[in-house]
């Protein structure tokens, strides 16, 4: 079991490159499956969830060859449609095979992903809206069985605003007879991405980054050449970093238009930030004003960045409000900074931080990503030497964390 060791109160300074989204390649990935065909996949970073994708993907018979940051999939040899409880259980974007395999196969039989450390993450609104679209679907022995001659399109409203929902939905109503309108879709950067990948493959799709998404149907879909766009996640962490650290970064390779609720939030905690079409520089400052913060979907502040944000307000001048809207119990790294010193107080989804001058190192425990994520960046500013267990956890989301962060001239290392 790796550890990461940090001493913290280094000031990072430099430039970092970010990698390509990793909630913008999963689903890229899974949209190999509704055709036949070389696909060739740019810019998907190198993470534990890709890999385990591509093994998903190998046991259905696809093949796939990573070539540097580049996927090479052939779909072609498809046959067996099946998503196994021991690959699925490791990570639930598994369930986005579900639409491509119903479009493409007719059928599927995919592991239910079970829950995670914040929370149910229920799934039935991607099984609502498979049945709206003609399939019959049942659940048998902790799997989803689905199967159907051919789907049609349908008008397909989500009560409650799902990411990986929309996306199942929008591959599979691809190659579905006639028209299928998502109303109340999912708006984030990924699912833009996603549709413009499943353009370049034949889809038609409008309105993909609003409420309101129109796909017609199509008979066949052709092999696609895509990159994926940089990760707007990563990209927010890196911000906090330099926030945090009082330190002054460039982070290149980005799209800082995705996160204009978080550069928002850190330039009114006090960071100075100007950015360009593909770069944010930012310079942090000594005092760190308090915050509230409210998470909400795309375009509202990320519940993705909201354990990192939460790092910052610890060594705010004041008390900030954080108040998770979106995951019932995504505090699990609130119990993990009060060992490092932090003064925070939960009442069910909201949390109350009042700031300290200093965190103090300690033996802390990754729980899940983006609290992994907090623990690091709460490392980074305190004093003496934080050492994280459980890392595995971070290398689901970040490419080379480490080697990003010690090139900013922190002193970290996994051991
Ligand atoms: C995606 O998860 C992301 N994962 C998550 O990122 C992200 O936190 C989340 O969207 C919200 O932005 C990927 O894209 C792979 P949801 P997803 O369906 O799609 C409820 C990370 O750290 N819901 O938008 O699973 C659900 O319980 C991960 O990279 C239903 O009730 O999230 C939640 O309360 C963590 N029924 C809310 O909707 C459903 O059928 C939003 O969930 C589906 C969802």
């Amino acid at each position: 079991m790796k550890s990461i060791f940090i001493n913290g109160g280094k000031k990072l300074s430099g430039e970092v490159l970010i990698s390509g989204a990793k909630n913008a390649a999963l689903p890229i990935l899974a949209a190999s499956l509704l055709c036949e065909g070389k696909h060739r996949i740019a810019n998907v970073p190198r993470l534990a969830d890709a890999t385990t994708f591509g093994r998903i993907l190998q046991n259905m018979g696809v093949t796939f060859e990573r070539q540097d940051s580049d996927m090479l999939i052939d779909s072609t040899g498809l046959g067996n449609p099946e998503a196994p409880y021991d690959l699925v259980r490791t990570m639930r974007a598994s369930v986005l095979v579900l639409g491509p395999l119903v479009a493409r196969m007719g059928r599927a039989r995919v592991s239910l992903p079970g829950g995670c450390a914040i929370g149910a993450r229920p799934i039935n609104l991607h099984l609502m809206g498979l049945e709206k679209l003609g399939a019959s679907v049942s659940i048998e022995h902790g799997y989803v069985v689905a199967s159907a001659k051919r789907l049609r399109g349908a008008h397909i409203y989500f009560d409650t605003v799902t990411v990986t929902g929309t996306e199942n939905l929008m591959m599979a109503a691809a190659l579905a007879e006639g028209e299928t309108v998502l109303e109340n879709a999912a708006r984030e950067p990924e699912i833009t991405d996603l549709a413009n990948a499943l353009i370049q493959m034949g889809a038609t799709i409008e309105g993909a980054g609003t409420d309101i998404i129109r796909i017609q149907g199509v008979e066949k879909l052709k092999p696609m050449d895509y990159t994926v766009m940089p990760d707007r996640i990563e990209t927010g962490t890196f911000v906090i970093a330099a926030a945090i650290t009082n330190g002054s970064v460039l982070i290149k390779n980005c799209f800082p238009a995705h996160l204009d609720a978080v550069l928002s939030k850190v330039t009114e905690a006090g960071a100075a930030i100007t950015v360009t079409d593909g770069t944010i520089q930012v310079t942090g400052q000594r005092e760190i004003k308090p915050l509230n913060i409210k998470t909400l979907e795309y375009p509202g502040f990320p519940t993705d960045m909201q354990a990192q944000i939460m790092s910052l307000m610890a060594l705010a001048d004041g008390t900030s409000v954080i108040n998770e809207t979106i995951f019932e119990n995504r505090f699990t790294h609130v119990a993990e900074l009060r060992r490092m010193g932090a003064d925070i107080q939960t009442e069910g989804r909201t949390a109350i931080i009042k700031g300290v001058p200093m965190l103090s190192a300690a033996p802390v425990m990754a729980t899940d990503l983006r609290a992994s994520a907090s623990l690091i960046l709460a490392g980074l500013a305190a004093e003496g030497q934080t050492v994280i267990s459980r890392i595995y956890h971070l290398d689901r989301g970040y490419e080379n964390i480490e080697q990003k962060l010690s090139a900013l001239g922190a002193d970290i290392r996994r051991v």
